[in-house]
């Protein structure tokens, strides 16, 4: 009898009781059964060897479009996505025009539907003109959340005055992503970064007291607004000091590169490569960053995934903007990172699928269990890879990691029972869909 549409066999499957040897069912797009299950499916799919993990949920891409397509689109970046291994992403509103309108959510959502490679959702972008819009924007289908600036990065979006701050905060309910840069400051220092300066002074223009300062504040508004915030990007040893003793109000998120790179080797290797916002920063706060991702201060990794062609990349600090690709690297990346010993699997699982979903409130995604989304990422824990730009799915075609060889790599990406990678190659056609969360539901 046939009761499954699916059946993944032979692996060893990261459910909610842990690392189990068992068959996994596909029943209309969900997780329907564990067990012996491999003679009553209408396809089976042999994963022996390999290690089934929860669709991976990147919350902080860059996808560029509209309006900067010659980055990346919707198609390409999704694309990057599934071949890395993830199956959702959360996408930045710095995009041309703004995320900040109903309209640009809306036509953000038409553009995904038939193009996406994974399921998504969209970030509504806060601005001191959309402040009485934000709790409806909030509550469109497709919206994973608020994000606010409180530094310039890419574009134009920025709330940094502490009235404008706290006018967001007030304005909702729903989780406010930050990226945590003091605009003051920025500006009181950009004379540092003159024509001329090297790319290695970002760091010390955009330093640890800039990110302190922003997050600082912030945590001082959140508790007067009584409104969760999440923290992105956090790179400072100085910040998780402070994030540990607020844990009731903030979530906290760490990028693969501020883990894996430290200045001023990036600088010196990669030149305005390693160029990003907040900085990648001296070895004393990457082990930092790693201390409190052992210590469980840390929620989830996002990539930031923020890619510029190489011609805008190449052009002399400061006039080079800021970002790194990362949607197809982080899963390699920081599989690698488990087998050198720096993180357990089950942690990483839970920053990089439990944890998106416990932030944002996703309905039915982030972990293994009977009736969730069959979201799965599927990886060989022992292959060593190289990673190379050949490899880059991206628009702008290059990783801070080229040449890098990695052990552990995305072999399947399953998105609701569907594959959508193997090995290496995209199958079937784009079937993402709206991610749903709980609180619009
Ligand atoms: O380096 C960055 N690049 N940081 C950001 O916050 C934005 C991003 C981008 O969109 O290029």
């Amino acid at each position: 009898m046939v009761s499954f549409n699916r059946v993944f066999t032979g692996g060893t499957v990261w459910t909610a009781n842990g690392p189990i040897e068992t068959d996994l069912g596909v029943r209309k797009g969900r997780v329907a059964a564990f067990g012996h299950l491999r003679d009553s499916a209408a396809d089976v799919v042999d994963v022996k060897g390999l290690t089934i993990l929860p669709g991976v949920i990147d919350s902080q891409v860059h996808f560029r479009e509209p309006g900067l397509e010659h980055k990346e689109d919707l198609e390409s970046g999704t694309r990057g996505a599934v071949l890395g291994g993830v199956t959702s992403v959360f996408e930045m509103p710095n995009t041309d025009p703004p995320t900040t309108t109903e309209e640009a959510i809306n036509d953000k959502i038409g553009r995904a539907l038939n193009r996406s490679w994974t399921d998504f959702a969209f970030f509504a972008g806060a601005s001191p003109e959309n402040v009485a819009d934000l709790k409806s924007l909030e509550q469109l289908p497709g919206v994973s959340g608020v994000k606010m600036f409180m530094g310039s990065s890419t574009g134009s979006l920025l709330v940094s005055d502490d009235k404008d701050v706290l006018r967001v905060l007030k304005s909702g309910n729903r989780r406010v992503a930050v990226h945590c840069e003091d605009e003051g400051r920025l500006r009181e220092r950009i004379s540092m970064v003159s024509d001329g300066a090297p790319v290695a002074m970002h760091a010390e223009w955009r330093d640890a007291e800039t990110a302190l300062r922003a997050t600082t504040r912030l945590l001082r508004f959140a508790r007067e607004a009584k409104r969760r915030v999440h923290t992105l990007h956090i790179s400072t040893a100085d910040e998780m000091v402070l994030l540990r003793d607020n844990r009731d109000i903030a979530t906290v998120e760490v990028l693969p590169q501020h883990l894996t790179l430290s200045a001023p080797e990036a600088y010196e290797r990669l030149g305005t490569l390693a160029q990003q916002n907040p900085p990648i920063r001296t070895a004393s706060h990457r082990d930092a960053l790693w201390q409190a991702v052992r210590d469980g201060v840390v929620d989830c990794i996002g990539s930031d995934h923020a890619p510029h062609t190489l011609e805008e990349k190449q052009k002399p600090y400061p006039q080079s903007p800021s970002g790194l690709t990362g949607v197809q690297t982080l899963v390699p990346i920081m599989l690698d990172h488990v087998n050198a010993g720096r993180l357990t699997l089950q942690r990483l699982v839970d920053l990089t699928s439990a944890g998106p979903s416990r932030i944002y409130g996703v309905a039915g995604k982030g972990r293994i269990s009977a009736g969730y989304d069959a979201d799965l990422t599927i990886v060989d824990l022992k292959a060593r890879r190289t990673i190379s730009n050949d490899w880059i799915a991206s628009k702008s075609g290059w990783t801070a990691y080229d040449g890098q060889t990695v052990t552990g790599w995305p072999v399947f990406t399953v998105i609701r029972g569907q594959i959508v990678m193997r090995d290496d190659e995209v199958v079937g056609n784009p079937i993402g869909s709206p991610v749903r969360f709980s609180e619009t539901l």
